[in-house]
């Protein structure tokens, strides 16, 4: 694993966001696995801006979101969809049809995961994989479980998640239960995996992700099984890690 820590929320999003226009500058017609979150908020932003100025395209570039809530349409302004479009793709030059997120109106939400699979084993795989981490070391919305998930799936939220989330909505009652996400083996077969973390809150939990044991009671431990891993953070969020002796650059 790759570490780099930068001074803050700012600087790990241009970080970050160099790494993914390297991925598109060596391989245009790229596959990339996009994540929601407030973490890649700032990383979208930099894409966007070097788009605008003429130093980037995504005319080639197919993408495949990490998950969605069950039962949120993608006009809806929580829906992960809706946070892609305004985010990102509605700023940028990829195809519409060239993204993809899980249908979280689909009637059979576990067939929607095998449908999803496919798509992205019919784009060859993914490229590079942005992942950003939830507090109980979710990633995507793989909850802490007794097992690892293979596939994409239907997924119950943990209350964990329900909480953190809630300040997207305009009650608690209105955080869906539920959610269609990429499973950790659809996660682990991508070739190369971007981390994005920030904030001191998210410091324990990068410190149990990537120095505690490979848990599915930590779903992000998988990671350190990856042969290709780069974990941006900024120095709040990386601080015990790099208290911990994880060597770290920048
Ligand atoms: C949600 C998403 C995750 C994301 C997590 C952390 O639960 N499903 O993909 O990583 O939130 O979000 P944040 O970046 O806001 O801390």
């Amino acid at each position: 694993m790759r570490v780099y820590q930068t001074s803050d929320y700012q600087a790990m999003s241009r970080q970050a966001a160099n790494i993914i226009s390297a991925q598109i500058i060596t391989k245009p017609n790229c596959v990339l696995g996009l994540a929601t979150g407030s973490t890649p908020i700032g990383t979208y932003r930099q894409l966007i801006e070097w788009y605008k100025k003429g130093d980037l395209s995504f005319a080639e570039v197919h993408t495949v979101n990490l998950d969605e809530y069950v039962g949120l349409p993608g006009t809806h302004d929580q829906s992960y969809r809706y946070f892609m479009q305004t985010n990102l793709f509605d700023h940028v030059d990829v195809k519409p049809e060239w993204t993809n997120v899980p249908d979280g109106m689909a009637a059979d939400a576990q067939a929607e995961g095998g449908r999803y699979d496919q798509v992205i084993s019919g784009l060859g795989g993914i490229d590079l994989q942005l992942l950003g981490m939830g507090h109980n070391g979710h990633i995507g919305f793989n909850e802490p479980a007794e097992d690892f998930p293979l596939g994409t799936h239907r997924v119950d939220l943990t209350e964990s998640t329900i909480q953190a989330n809630k300040r997207f909505f305009a009650s608690e009652a209105d955080v869906p239960r539920q959610a269609i996400t990429m499973g950790i083996k659809t996660i682990m077969q991508a070739r190369r995996i971007l981390v994005v973390v920030s904030g001191e809150d998210k410091a324990d939990i990068v410190l149990k992700a990537f120095r505690g044991p490979v848990t599915p009671k930590v779903p992000a431990s998988i990671l350190q099984l990856h042969p290709d891993v780069t974990l941006v953070g900024d120095k709040a969020a990386l601080s015990k890690l790099a208290a911990a002796g994880e060597s770290v650059c920048g």
